[in-house]
């Protein structure tokens, strides 16, 4: 999420514009502080159900009047659940990227909620993609990445082909009905986009690019293309985060990066001209850029670029172009107050053996995201006190924000 920045120019907020009329906002803000201990709603334990806190929000509430989701939506588990169901197991889901299968054998695991997937290029050099889960006992079959020639269950040796045929069921004669062919892995729906590689769980779904770029990306596919993000990068590392908060709260404050980096990350304000921030809304695409930002170089280290690109790809995941780098965030939730967040770094093949200008561009951005990994610890804290459930503004600023918001209503109403 890195510079998530968003929206507008930043110096045109006017605070007293910030008090809309809420459906969750007690008229006089006083009486918040005067009730009862008994009467506090507790967010963490709803007793009304995920799709009754999903009508809890209005999204026709126009943006210059429009307040975040209530904060069930953020610590309730059957609304986790809900969105597990609507949003993740369904539609094209980032996994990974292509360099990571790039030769036959490769492969890499991923989840997604509960979900287990391993990623490979079989022998024939088909992307193919599986439940990483053995049909035996259901043990985890493969961990992390790397190069194989089959996989081989830890628990008892099963042993598949990159295919996903069932190769070798150990010590299985003599068992009654069992039909060898019957038992490989489950597949899942695999897709490429430039650098990228998806997954969907939907069994009837097409993987042609051109079907996969529509419902992914929409109308926005032609200008990340031509704003360099493509697969002519080279990857450079991972940094991965575990972070005690909903995965929404991350999303959250990477849509909200116009408002509050000038704040919260004064370092890297100091290298944006936030002035000339521009936020555009696709389908399921928010698109935050920077023309004219910095030019200046901080001893030969121009992390930030004369132009930057941020997108914001529905549900969870994020692309951001800078000078010669991208980084992408990928959002995976764990829980209704834990989410994992990978970001992996990519950068012009010319500068791969620069290691010195890779290390300090790397440091300055860990920088912002152990920033950032504090403030969404710390509003989960706040969502899940009792006394906080009294809606939070949704300042015009955030009109990407309030687009996810609508996007995520529209989603668990089906
Ligand atoms: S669980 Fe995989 S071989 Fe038994």
């Amino acid at each position: 999420m890195e510079m998530a920045m968003t929206v507008m120019n930043v110096a045109t907020l006017q605070p007293k514009s910030l008090r809309p009329k809420s459906p969750y906002l007690l008229p006089n803000p006083r009486r918040v502080f005067n009730f009862k201990a008994s009467s506090l709603h507790n967010p963490q334990v709803s007793s009304i159900g995920a799709p009754t806190l999903v009508g809890q929000f209005d999204p026709t509430i126009p943006l210059e009047r429009a307040v975040t989701p209530p904060s069930s939506w953020y610590t309730d588990p059957s609304f986790y659940s809900l969105e597990l169901d609507t949003l993740f197991y369904r539609g094209w889901q980032g996994a990974g990227y292509t360099e990571q299968i790039k030769n036959p054998g490769e492969f890499f695991t991923c989840r997604l909620g509960n979900a287990e997937f391993v990623v490979c290029r079989d022998g024939d050099g088909k992307l193919q993609a599986f439940h990483n889960v053995c049909r035996h006992h259901a043990s985890l079959l493969a961990y992390g990445s790397g190069r194989k020639s089959c996989f081989v269950c830890p628990y008892h040796g099963w042993t598949y082909g990159l295919d996903g045929a069932l190769l070798k069921a150990t010590r299985i004669t003599g068992i009654q009905n069992f039909n060898q062919h019957e038992f490989g892995l489950i597949s899942v729906k695999v897709a490429t986009w430039g650098p990228f590689v998806l997954l969907n769980m939907e069994q009837d779904v097409d993987s042609d690019t051109d079907i996969v770029e529509k419902e992914w990306l929409g109308s926005s596919s032609e200008l990340l293309s031509n704003n360099g993000v493509d697969s002519s990068l080279s990857f450079v590392c991972r940094r991965d985060y575990m972070i005690e908060c909903n995965w929404k709260v991350f999303c959250d404050n990477y849509l909200d990066g116009g408002y509050h980096v000038p704040y919260a990350h004064k370092g890297l304000a100091s290298g944006l001209n936030l002035d000339h921030y521009s936020t555009t809304i696709y389908e399921k695409v928010t698109i935050q850029k920077c023309e004219g930002g910095s030019t200046e170089r901080r001893n030969d280290y121009d992390r930030l670029g004369s132009k930057a690109l941020y997108a914001f790809v529905y549900p969870n995941f994020m692309i951001n172009r800078y000078g010669p780098w991208m980084d992408t965030n990928l959002v995976l939730p764990l829980g209704p107050s834990k989410c994992q967040v990978i970001f992996d770094y990519f950068i012009e093949p010319s500068l791969m053996d620069n290691k010195d200008f890779i290390e300090r561009s790397l440091k300055d951005s860990e920088r912002v995201q152990v920033e950032d990994v504090m403030l969404c610890e710390g509003v989960q804290r706040g969502l899940e006190s009792p006394a906080y459930d009294i809606g939070r503004y949704t300042p015009t600023v955030e009109n990407a924000m309030h687009h996810f918001h609508c996007l995520l209503h529209k989603s668990l109403k089906k």
